[in-house]
């Protein structure tokens, strides 16, 4: 095994997902990952760190929207990854398109690959990480779009199926 090799947090290939939460008056839209644990009923799991805004806006509302990020979303996805909402409001600074979702009070993200409103079932202490589990309560998918995957710290188009 290579001595080089890169911290394990960059080894797993991760979706890249547009988090958007709101609460207290206020929105915050934060790139993270995204991975599903069940399909019936469909639950997801997030990861966020304890510092942030998102993090206080998720717990108050126990809600979020995951949009994943299309493969043109990829400057919205370094922007959003790299400010922070208690700093400046991303969502109009970026112009970030967004919509009022069906099921929950954060905002779709137009032009995403997919938008899944989710409401929090239980969530996991991590260290400085809170691993939220949560249900998918409405979704909405562009199929004329293709997902953005991210992996040790570049981004790909999810095209060309070799199967
Ligand atoms: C590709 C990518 C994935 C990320 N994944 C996560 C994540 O899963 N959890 C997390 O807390 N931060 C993650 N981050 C970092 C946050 O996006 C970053 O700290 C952001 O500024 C937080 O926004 P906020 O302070 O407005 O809440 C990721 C950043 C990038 C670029």
């Amino acid at each position: 095994m290579s001595s080089t090799q890169p911290p394990v947090s960059g080894l797993v290939p991760c979706s890249t997902v547009l988090l958007t939460a709101s609460a207290y008056a206020r929105q915050d839209a934060m790139t993270a990952t995204a991975i599903f644990i069940s399909e019936e009923p469909p639950i997801l799991s997030v990861s966020v760190a304890k510092h942030i805004l998102t993090h206080y806006l998720i717990g108050e509302s126990g809600e979020f929207v995951a949009n994943l990020a299309a493969g043109d979303q990829l400057e919205l996805a370094r922007q959003l990854g790299s400010t922070h909402g208690t700093e400046v409001d991303k969502i109009e600074h970026f112009n970030v398109p967004v919509e009022i979702g069906e099921k929950v009070a954060a905002p779709r993200i137009q032009g995403s690959y997919a938008s899944l409103e989710c409401r929090v079932l239980n969530s996991y202490d991590a260290g400085d990480f809170v691993v939220y589990f949560a249900e998918v309560l409405a979704s909405s998918v562009d199929p004329s779009k293709v997902p953005l995957v991210w992996h040790q710290g570049r981004y790909y188009p999810l095209e060309n199926p070799v199967a």
